[in-house]
């Protein structure tokens, strides 16, 4: 029985099944195959949010790959340019290697830009990007999205990942809020 959940001071309803979310993972993982099998790719998982969404998807790609696991964390140093990106956890070449970056969501597209910038200064061969969820309403930025699950509206979600300060990403179906 599917109802409405409270998560600290917001409540949220449900939103996408687990069937449609496996169907939708199934789709890109099929596209991923089909694109990505003679490339040897890298796999770079973006923590906290994507790791149910990269579970589902790596399980059902089908050529031998290289998965990581990877945090965004932003501080401001000194540079003139004020907040400075970094990415924990990456810690091998990626001279020439082709990139997958698994998101959660892309919302703005501000975190792929930074990933972008950090990336290319890495020399890879190439970047595509693949995410559970899009909100192409609030997307903004020029890097294409080259593998999407979900579309929705700019409206909040949780579940499969996503959270709410914290709460909500072990939920297996995605709630919107009310
Ligand atoms: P961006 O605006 O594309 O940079 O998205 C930044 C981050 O905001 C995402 O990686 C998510 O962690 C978070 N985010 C964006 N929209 C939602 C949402 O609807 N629910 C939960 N987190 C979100």
């Amino acid at each position: 029985m599917h109802t409405i959940i409270s998560v600290k001071d917001k409540q949220f309803k449900p939103f996408i099944s687990e069937a449609s979310i496996l169907k939708a993972v199934q789709n890109v993982a099929n596209k991923i195959n089909a694109e990505m099998s003679a490339k040897n790719p890298v796999f770079l998982v973006v923590l906290n949010g994507s790791f149910m969404f990269a579970s589902d998807l790596l399980k059902n790609i089908a050529f031998p790959c290289q998965i990581s696991f990877i945090k965004v964390a932003s501080y401001h140093g000194t540079s003139s340019s004020g907040a400075v990106t970094e990415l924990i956890g990456l810690t091998e070449d990626l001279t020439n290697k082709n990139i997958v970056i698994i998101e959660d969501i892309v919302d703005t597209g501000v975190t792929l830009e930074k990933l972008y910038n950090v990336l290319m200064k890495k020399n890879v061969a190439e970047i595509k990007v693949a995410t559970a969820l899009l909100k192409p309403k609030s997307y903004n930025k020029k890097y294409p999205i080259d593998f999407v699950g979900i579309e929705i509206e700019n409206e909040f979600v949780i579940g499969y990942g996503l959270d709410y300060d914290g709460y909500g990403r072990n939920l297996k179906e995605l709630y919107i809020i009310v």
